[in-house]
């Protein structure tokens, strides 16, 4: 699988490159790893695959390596940088996903370059030379951020009819729009990313310390972002990932102040459907199933619902108890059991897509994105384009990664909310998002843990109301604000969603600059692009001037909704069936 097919010719034109574009880089030609002098020196390492030599760069310290300088899609460009001895970045050009930019892949190799984290970076199509740097990952924990980037806000969808000779197809909503995004496969064992030696990460503290170094190096290395803001994006496990991960860089770049380095200018922390603070999380289940929080009637039986009734004082009792006041893995993991014994087996019964309550549960996770994206990944086409050197196969979620946090109880073992409240004290912003159609992390789960939160904004939050959000005088989903911290609902969607469309900003109200809200659902452009490529509706989440006749059977087949008088309403729903947009408002 290794192609670092590297001619001494591409060793030279890079050097060419750097001569003849910026007096001041110096150019080494070959011999090796050269010694670094000053700390903020560069090595680039470009290795011969067929000599297995190296030739080296070093850019003195101050200058800047500009990604416009990597320009091969065939062969990694090793960057290292003398600050993080123990880690270099190999990065690629690629035509991968978003023909209008320029797309990026490679490895982070840390820890002594025994471990390699995969990402994808596409500049934005805006004014990448302006524009904030965003990151997404997915969670599981274990999922590959691959599957944000191709079903949700990636600049580019898996081809789900067979209608792209590239086997994706463009998205005209993707959060790159506005933004300079990459997308980490993290921890190691997760999607693209690897160790050479089986090591594992099993706690979401010891990601965070790879995470921080991967971005510490992004902005080392590609100096043309340097002090850019940052948004910490992500969704499900994302929601415990994400604090500790912002706090990470929060607490490093303490440090890095101490020691005269350059810091990272974190901004925002922003998760759709996340679990965060467990001590909600099965009331929300049984609010989602049993009550009206997300489909007009309740759809599980009345039996169920008043078994699932008793059980839950009794699972919120013995999570405070087992997992809260004190952690105790032996009898949290009893707590656990018996939560989702009484709690969440009707819902797995029920057939229904636990992450979209409102369609049938088809495929692998759920979605039959999932096993298409796998499909595609594991071609040795994409694999060439994107340069992965990965030994094994991708899977979108990896069992053994997932396998291991749960040995480690990693969801339950620490109260992932204080680190969020801890983060909107220091001046960072925290956005939660949820769709209601979520059953996994569900939105009243959500708004239940912000109503609890321990922080200075918490009255001001909680007296604050729900308002509504409207797309072209169509209820959205609502939304509340204070201080910092932003909650919002986008009525009819699920856990996996697409957050489109950044044109055209509505005026957003005083005093809230962080984040503008929209939807575009009523979108005609998004919604020509789905039906011309014959998908059903339901997929794409979307409506607009589709024949009213067809648009019932789809919602009728996809959704499993009779339609009748009464569900009038419900229809209404379908337009509003979609997004929300935060937008960075850079300061
Ligand atoms: C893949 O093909 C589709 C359909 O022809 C096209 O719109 C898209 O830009 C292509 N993607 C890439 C990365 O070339
Ligand atoms: C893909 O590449 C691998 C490794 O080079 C090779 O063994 C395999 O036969 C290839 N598969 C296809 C379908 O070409």
């Amino acid at each position: 699988m290794r192609f670092l097919r590297v001619s001494f010719l591409y060793s030279a034109l890079l050097a060419a490159t750097f001569l003849s574009t910026a007096r001041e880089f110096t150019v080494q030609d070959e011999g090796g790893f050269v010694s670094v002098g000053d700390s903020d020196d560069l090595l680039f390492n470009v290795q011969s695959a067929e000599t297995g030599r190296y030739s080296t760069s070093t850019l003195l310290g101050g200058e800047s390596l500009h990604l416009n300088h990597i320009s091969s899609t065939n062969d990694f460009v090793t960057v290292s940088s003398a600050r993080f001895p123990n880690h270099n970045v190999r990065i690629k050009k690629t035509d991968f996903c978003d023909p209008t930019v320029n797309v990026y892949t490679g490895y982070l190799d840390v820890d002594a370059g025994a471990k390699h984290m995969f990402f994808y970076f596409f500049e934005s199509r805006r004014n990448p030379a302006e524009d904030d740097v965003m990151m997404w990952i997915n969670g599981g924990p274990g999922c590959s951020s691959a599957m944000g980037l191709l079903m949700e806000l990636g600049p580019c969808s898996i081809d789900m009819e067979n209608q792209s000779p590239n086997g994706t197809i463009y998205n005209p909503y993707s959060w790159n729009e506005v933004a300079n995004i990459f997308f980490l496969d993290q921890p190691v064992g997760v999607g693209f990313s690897y160790a050479d030696f089986g090591e594992t990460v099993e706690t979401t503290e010891e990601a965070a310390k790879n995470v921080h170094a991967f971005i510490s190096i992004f902005f080392e290395v590609f100096k043309q972002f340097k002090g850019r803001p940052l948004h910490l994006s992500g969704e499900s496990y994302g929601g415990r990932y994400l604090p500790i991960f912002a706090s990470e860089i929060h607490d490093e770049n303490a440090i890095a102040v101490k020691e005269g380095r350059p810091t990272i200018n974190l901004q925002s922390v922003i998760i759709g459907n996340g679990i965060t603070d467990i001590s909600t999380l099965y009331a929300g289940r049984f609010e989602i199933e049993c009550g009206v929080s997300a489909l007009e009637k309740p759809f599980q039986s009345i039996k169920a619902c008043v078994r699932m009734k008793m059980a839950l004082p009794r699972c919120q009792q013995m999570m405070q108890d087992n997992c809260i006041d004190s952690f105790d893995s032996i009898d949290c993991q009893a707590t656990v059991n018996f939560c989702d014994n009484e709690l969440s087996t009707n819902m797995w019964a029920s057939g229904r897509n636990v992450y979209d309550i409102s369609k049938p549960c088809v495929g692998d996770l759920c979605y039959l994105e999932n096993t298409a994206i796998m499909d595609y990944m594991n071609l040795n086409t994409t694999r060439k384009l994107l340069g992965a050197e990965t030994p094994g196969e991708f899977s979108s979620c990896s069992s053994a990664v997932s396998a291991g946090f749960a040995a480690h109880m990693d969801k339950w073992r620490s109260p992932t909310q204080d680190y969020v409240a801890q983060l909107l004290e220091r001046g960072i912003r925290v956005l939660i998002y949820a769709g209601t159609y979520d059953w996994q992390c569900n939105w009243v789960a959500n708004k239940l843990w912000l109503e609890k939160l321990e922080w200075s904004g918490k009255q001001d939050y909680n007296l604050a109301q729900l308002s509504d959000w409207t797309v072209d005088g169509i209820k959205a989903g609502e939304v509340k604000h204070a201080g910092l911290l932003s909650f919002a609902t986008i009525r009819g969607a699920g856990h996996m969603m697409s957050l489109r469309d950044f044109d055209d900003i509505e005026q957003e109200p005083d005093g809230i600059r962080s984040f503008v809200f929209r939807s575009l659902m009523i979108n005609r452009k998004r919604h020509s692009l789905c039906w011309r490529t014959g998908w059903p509706i339901s997929h794409c989440d979307l409506m607009g001037d589709v024949p009213d006749q067809i648009l019932r059977q789809e919602n009728m087949e996809h959704r499993g909704i009779t339609i009748g008088p009464s569900s009038q309403p419900l229809l209404n729903l379908f337009p509003t069936q979609a997004w929300a947009c935060p937008v960075i408002v850079l300061p």
